[in-house]
């Protein structure tokens, strides 16, 4: 399955960069940048974020129960991951959210302009 149009990228590419990032010795946590950085490529219109991050989380699974990745280490790196991913996922409504004016400061333009 493709997961990224713009690089070609598919569920088996991930699955392998996850087992030679997974073979590092102090491996990095598996984001959709670092794997793809991995891959040799990069995100270029991130379209594909979602589903990278849902394949990497498929796959963190497939190979934690066919033993070709330690659980231990795939439960500390899938905690950690799922933290980032909700960070990033909230950043967007934290920034939109200081974007929006306060009601006082609408109605102290309206009153000065
Ligand atoms: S679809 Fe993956 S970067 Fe565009």
């Amino acid at each position: 399955m493709i997961v990224c149009s713009c690089n070609v990228i598919t569920d088996r590419d991930i699955e392998r960069a996850l087992v030679e990032i997974f073979s590092l010795p102090d491996a990095p946590i598996p984001t959709p940048g670092l794997v793809y950085r991995h891959l040799s490529h990069r995100m270029n219109c991130c379209g594909c974020a979602p589903l990278a991050v849902s394949t990497i989380y498929q796959r963190l699974e497939v190979l934690e129960q066919r033993g070709e990745i330690c659980r231990f280490r795939c439960a500390d790196v899938r905690s950690k991951l799922r933290v980032i991913m909700d960070k990033a996922a909230t950043a967007p409504l934290r920034n939109a959210a200081s974007a929006t004016p306060s009601p006082s400061s609408v109605s102290a333009r309206r009153s000065t302009g």
